[in-house]
């Protein structure tokens, strides 16, 4: 791996910032991969319900990168997530990415008719049969993260879920330092909402950095949180990766934390879990 800042979780090393890769498809997606490579990103996060797992491994391909030095992500949607049927569909999702394994695994999203028990054994199954190097879920809450721990025959690296400075994860990122798990924040940028806030244009110009850059040092500079913010635009790809070379005060940590505000969230399906109530 070339990408400098990882954060490690049993024994997993992930790229402080990945490229997301939600709604881009086809050649945009392939080429949003290549151009990230070349910026540097060694950190790629897809699933099956994006529809671009093809289009995500060309990209890699395109890009000339070797396998072992690019961390890829994808996961499951919860209609497959019973034992089986999420072996099946990893085994699908390897076929279309091109490769024999993923770095990770993650169930996308619970599914209330099916429980903990069957999904986990599933998980990691997967794991242990060489699908995945290591398994994580996604949009799971504080209670099912210690339920799910305390299942599985595997450890779990990873709960990736929405996190940015208007939704607070108190509970979240809580429960996934006590068992060891890096917590990866989806919408890092709250789909752009948090950038014209004017704390956050202030501190820009403090440090000479953009909106988005603040927020995702904000994200990183947090021990355990990687960001996956999704872009499509070159410009923005290099950008996003470009938050090493400067530090946010205490102050200003807080200062964007309590930009936490009801309704902050942007992801909320009807078949979300019970969010935790800090969180909600
Ligand atoms: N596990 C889950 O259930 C779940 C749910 C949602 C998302 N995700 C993952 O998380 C990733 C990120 O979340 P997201 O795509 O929903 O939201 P996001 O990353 O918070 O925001 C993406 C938006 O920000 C813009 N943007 C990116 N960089 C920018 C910059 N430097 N300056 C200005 N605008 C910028 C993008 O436009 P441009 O493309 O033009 O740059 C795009 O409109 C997804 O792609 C996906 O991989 C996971």
């Amino acid at each position: 791996m070339t990408q400098a800042h990882t954060v490690t979780a049993h024994g997993a090393a992930i790229p402080a910032i990945g490229l997301g890769t939600f709604r881009l498809e086809g050649e945009r997606c392939s080429e949003a991969v290549k151009a990230a490579i070349a910026a540097g990103y060694r950190h790629i996060d897809t699933a099956k319900m994006y529809g671009n797992e093809q289009a995500v491994g060309a990209g890699l391909k395109l890009s000339g990168i070797a396998r072992a030095d690019v961390f890829v992500t994808t996961k499951i949607w919860l209609d497959d997530i019973a034992p089986g049927d999420l072996e099946r569909s990893a085994e699908e999702s390897l076929k279309r990415l091109g490769l024999s394994e993923v770095d990770l695994l993650l169930i996308h999203w619970p599914n209330k008719a099916v429980p903990l028990e069957r999904s986990t054994a599933a998980l990691c199954e997967a794991k242990r049969r060489g699908l995945a190097r290591h398994v994580g879920v996604s949009n799971y809450t504080a209670a099912m993260l210690d339920e799910t721990v305390r299942l599985a025959t595997e450890p779990l690296a990873v709960n990736q879920v929405e996190y940015h400075p208007f939704l607070a994860q108190d509970s979240v990122l809580a429960a996934c330092r006590l068992h060891g798990m890096v917590l990866t924040s989806y919408c890092p940028l709250g789909r752009t909402a948090v950038l014209g806030e004017r704390a956050v244009r202030e501190i820009a110009t403090r440090h000479g950095k953009s909106a988005s850059q603040v927020i995702l040092r904000w994200h990183v500079q947090q021990p355990g949180v990687v960001a996956i913010p999704k872009s499509g635009t070159p410009r923005h790809i290099a950008e996003n990766l470009d938050v090493f070379d400067f530090a946010l005060t205490a102050d200003e940590m807080s200062a964007l934390s309590a930009l936490r505000r009801p309704g902050g969230r942007v992801v909320d399906p009807e078949f979300a879990p019970d969010w935790d109530r800090d969180a909600a």
